[in-house]
């Protein structure tokens, strides 16, 4: 049957609109690059080690705490690594021959125990550079165990890490005068953004890990100099509620910090002293949130099992000053 005209033009107009809408849902439904890292420990224990804002070529103690980790990563017999961020001082790298990768990572981070995969994200510091270098491969042949991506998931069975870009969510980034950033693969902003939450919100609706963890650089609630991130307080915090996220891991305040959630089992954990530190700037917090704030240098352990997931901070000294552990019954035990 023949169609007038008229029907004939608004179909194809329609057409061409659903195929627009069509791409670009595929674009906002892409979804996150995904890594399998499954325990290999016998009983299916997972330990991680946590560390933020740490490149400074060794100083402010960064060796000290980079000496630490590599003796409590060799008793921890740990699975991996993660770093929250602002990998590289002060302005990330300059390009993928920067000495500073060397000079701050490969020449540090020396124990046999630490030469296991390290799962980065970037902090605004590392935006400051050319934050091409950090994602490119090239470093991942200069040191096998470097990894930096934007946003993405490492799927470890009963625990499902997802990492974050935040620093493209803070609205003064965009507005400082005196600071470049490298906004390459991140405008449109708006688009970008919108992107990332989506891709979170889809990955945590389908994760059917016991554990759900979110790592980014950015503070949701810090008692630190930064303080709280607003933006992320307004759009990453109701899609962790929502999908009963257990553990947001940060970095960006240079501290270690722990503040529980009154109204859900979510535990917000600060693990930026991975070299400067001792900023002396702390706010008052409610105390029936504030579990644990020390201004000084250290890093974080984590272990998983599959009923009970348990996290310690470590100080400069390899000395436990706070721990945490919580439990979840997934199997009926008679
Ligand atoms: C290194 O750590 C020690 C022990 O916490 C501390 O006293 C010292 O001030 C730290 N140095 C720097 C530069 O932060």
């Amino acid at each position: 049957m023949m169609m007038p005209t008229k029907n004939k033009t608004h179909a194809t107009i329609l057409l061409v609109v659903c195929v627009a809408v069509a791409a670009a849902f595929n674009v906002a439904a892409a979804e996150l690059q995904r890594f399998d890292h499954l325990p290999v420990k016998a009983d299916g224990s997972l330990d991680i080690l946590v560390i933020g804002d740490w490149g400074r070529r060794g100083l402010y103690n960064q060796s000290q705490v980079a000496l630490q980790m590599g003796k409590i990563g060799e008793q921890l017999d740990v699975d991996f690594i993660v770093s929250t961020g602002d990998n590289f001082y002060e302005n990330g790298l300059i390009d993928e021959e920067d000495s500073l990768f060397d000079e701050s990572f490969t020449q540090v981070y020396t124990a046999i125990s630490l030469q296991k995969q390290w799962y980065s994200v970037l902090g605004n510091h590392d935006y400051r550079g050319n934050v091409l270098a950090q994602l490119n491969p090239v470093l991942t042949h200069k040191d096998s165990k470097w990894l930096c991506l934007r946003s993405f998931i490492v799927n470890s069975g009963n625990v499902e890490f997802f990492f974050v870009d935040t620093t493209p969510f803070q609205d003064k980034y965009f507005t400082e005068e005196d600071q470049k950033y490298d906004w390459r693969g991140v405008l449109p902003r708006e688009e970008y953004l919108s992107n990332v939450l989506k891709e979170v919100e889809m990955a945590l609706e389908e994760s059917s890990a016991t554990w759900k963890i979110v790592i980014g650089h950015h503070t949701i609630f810090s008692a630190g100099s930064h303080g709280n991130t607003q933006e992320l307080v307004d759009r990453l915090l109701p899609i962790l509620e929502a999908k009963e996220v257990d553990l947001y891991i940060n970095g960006h305040d240079h501290c270690l910090q722990h503040i529980t959630s009154q109204n859900s089992q979510l535990q917000f954990l600060t693990s930026g002293g991975g070299s400067k530190a001792w900023r002396g700037e702390v706010k008052q917090w409610n105390p029936n949130e504030m579990k644990f704030y020390y201004d000084g240098q250290g890093f974080m352990a984590l272990r998983v099992t599959e009923n009970e997931i348990g996290v310690a901070f470590y100080d400069v000294f390899g000395e436990i000053i706070h721990s945490w552990s919580s439990s979840k019954h997934t199997h009926m035990d008679f």
